[in-house]
């Protein structure tokens, strides 16, 4: 019995390996291709325009408090040193049942001793259309009460390989109670 557990493990690990190899092969000559074509290659402008829910309250909470330290309550702001880590839904539309676009997954740290200011460290993961399988990512400064905030798009993968541009966002409804909030972006990015 022992035996045959050995081998159907075996057999799963060898059959597990090669979907490694042919995986990490068909990677690679993708990318050869892809380098090949990039000297030519026109530079694209995409535009896009969703809803990011960060629902902090309830059992489906997608935005979690990951740390905080013992004067974070006492900053100036309540908040400074506090993070969270997110896997917020992207929606075409406000409303959270609304098409899904993808994910937001990353973290958010409060970072200024002064103003209700974050850090953003996150990936726009795209799971629709074109984009599904294709990231944006995002590392900027977030003023969350300022009525307009912009953050750069530092790079991307798949259709948004070499990605760079910027990305605005919009607070669409926020519940200081829950904390939860409904967030609009227009993201605007350059990539071959
Ligand atoms: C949480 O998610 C489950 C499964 O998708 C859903 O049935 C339930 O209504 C959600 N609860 C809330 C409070 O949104
Ligand atoms: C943190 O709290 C301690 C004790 O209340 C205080 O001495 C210290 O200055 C505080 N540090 C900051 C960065 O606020
Ligand atoms: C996105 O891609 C995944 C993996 O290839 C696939 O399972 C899924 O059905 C796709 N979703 C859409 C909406 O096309
Ligand atoms: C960029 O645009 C060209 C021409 O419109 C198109 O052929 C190509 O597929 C686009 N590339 C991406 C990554 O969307
Ligand atoms: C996004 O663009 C639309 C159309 O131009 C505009 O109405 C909306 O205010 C913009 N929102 C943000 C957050 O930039």
């Amino acid at each position: 019995m022992a035996k045959l557990t050995f081998s159907l493990m075996l057999l799963c690990f060898v059959f597990a390996m090669a979907v490694v190899q042919s995986t990490v092969q068909g990677f690679e000559e993708n990318n050869h291709e892809w380098f090949q074509k990039l000297q030519d290659a026109k530079e694209n402008l995409t535009k896009l325009h969703f809803y990011f829910h960060d629902v902090q309250s309830g059992k489906n909470a997608t935005s979690v408090k990951v740390v905080e330290v013992a004067n974070t309550s006492k900053s100036a702001t309540s908040f400074f040193g506090e993070v969270n880590m997110i896997d917020n839904l992207l929606t075409e539309g406000p409303k959270r049942r609304s098409k899904l676009v993808g994910r937001a997954q990353g973290l958010y740290g409060f970072a200024s001793q002064e103003e209700m200011t974050l850090i953003m460290a996150m990936n726009f993961v795209f799971t629709s259309g074109n984009y599904n399988g294709s990231s944006l990512t995002i590392l900027g400064h977030n003023p969350v009460l300022h009525q307009l905030r912009e953050m750069p798009i530092v790079g991307g993968t798949g259709v948004f390989r070499l990605a760079r541009g910027f990305a605005m966002a919009k607070t669409f409804s926020l519940n200081t109670k829950s904390g939860d909030a409904i967030v609009e972006y227009n993201v605007t990015a350059l990539h071959y």
